[in-house]
């Protein structure tokens, strides 16, 4: 008996390893869209460290370090002002705004000037980065002509060099993955929460702050240091995507981790988590053009707040597009 096991040992662990190989090949993963893997393909951003030491060249580093260190300058321990909620724009923006997939910048000096339907009017890059600074920073606005504000736009300016007007680099901006057929799911997202995010972001989501309290070493998913209920993060097509390609930050590097379902299921779990109210009346001035996933009525299809927060977001999809038909 003995015998028997030790010589069927090898033969077995052979056959094993065999299958774990085989397995992708064979019985290929189908959760999976064939959505875009992240890919250090197409669009780069020029090198820092080639910008010359010149005032303009201050002036785009200066730019860049308020983006990557915001909450040191604006934060509630901020050297310059305290009027947001210590997070930094890189947060939502990787590496300054410079990572394909990961919120990049790389479209902002082509498009803008640009009419957007949330504001109803053309928007400045001056005015899109103050959204930025009241929503997703909780906080307050900064004069156009501010050495600060002159320098985050220099640095868009620079990033977007290279990229022809009104062009969208591909993996520009939040990479939008497909609509479930069904609602995203609160409950699940708790628990992939619990396995894949906590462990960073904190068991309450509130992050890790730095021992001096000047930033955050991981940043807060909710609660009242976290964006507020006017920011594109709130909702959850943007949360999703976001969380897709990049999240978990360490091991999302080559491909990502989460299946569509399971970006979906946690955003809808962190979405349904507190937040600071702040309501911003003026938005979307023709309700018919909120976005499905828009969770504040008025609407105009009849569809409930709580599908226009969770989902399932293709019937409203379809009734959009008829109702634009209707108007033809
Ligand atoms: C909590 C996350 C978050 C933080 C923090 C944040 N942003 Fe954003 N930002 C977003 C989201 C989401 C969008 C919308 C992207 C989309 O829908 O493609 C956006 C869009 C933008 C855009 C427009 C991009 C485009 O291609 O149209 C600019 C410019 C911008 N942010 C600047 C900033 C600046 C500057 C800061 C810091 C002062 C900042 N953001 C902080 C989440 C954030
Ligand atoms: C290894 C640590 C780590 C893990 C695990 C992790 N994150 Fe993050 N997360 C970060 C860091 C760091 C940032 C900020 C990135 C930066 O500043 O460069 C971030 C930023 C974010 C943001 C945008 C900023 C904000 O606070 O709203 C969201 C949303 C987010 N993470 C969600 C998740 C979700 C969901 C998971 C689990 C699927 C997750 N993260 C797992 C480290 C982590």
């Amino acid at each position: 008996m003995k015998e028997l096991r030790s010589s069927w040992f090898p033969f077995l662990l052979g056959v094993v390893i065999l299958v774990m190989i085989l397995k992708d090949v064979l019985w290929p993963p189908h959760n999976e869209t064939p959505a875009e893997k992240i890919s250090d393909k197409g669009w780069y951003a020029p090198d820092i460290n080639l910008v010359p030491k010149t005032s303009d060249g201050d002036q785009i580093r200066y730019g860049r370090e308020l983006i990557v260190n915001t909450s040191k300058y604006f934060g509630p321990k901020g050297i310059i002002a305290s009027i947001t909620n210590g997070m930094n724009c890189q947060n939502c923006h990787v590496e300054a705004g410079t990572k394909p997939f990961g919120n990049s910048f790389a479209a902002v000096a082509a498009n803008y000037p640009l009419f957007r339907n949330r504001s109803g009017q053309i928007e400045s890059i001056e005015f899109r980065i103050n959204d930025c600074m009241q929503r997703s920073l909780n906080g307050k606005e900064i004069d156009s002509l501010s050495k600060e504000m002159r320098a985050m736009v220099a640095y868009f300016n620079w990033i977007g060099e290279g990229v022809p007007k009104k062009t969208k680099p591909a993996g520009s901006g939040i990479v939008e993955i497909p609509f479930m057929q069904r609602a995203a799911d609160p409950q699940q997202g708790k628990m992939i929460f619990e396995n894949q995010c906590q462990r960073c972001h904190g068991g309450n989501g509130q992050g890790v702050m730095f021992p001096d309290s000047t930033g955050y070493i991981y940043p807060p998913l909710w609660g009242s240091d976290s964006y507020n209920i006017g920011a594109g993060l709130y909702r959850i097509s943007r949360l999703a995507a976001f969380i897709k390609y990049n999240m978990p930050f360490d091991l999302t590097q080559s491909s990502p981790q989460l299946s569509d379902e399971e970006a979906w299921d946690v955003a809808a779990f962190i979405s349904s988590q507190p937040r600071p109210e702040k309501r911003f009346t003026g938005d979307w001035p023709k309700p018919e053009t909120k976005p499905e996933d828009f969770p504040f009525g008025p609407y105009t299809d009849g569809f409930s707040e709580i599908q226009h927060k969770y989902g399932p977001f293709i019937p409203i999809s379809e009734a959009k597009e008829k109702q634009k038909g209707g108007l033809k």
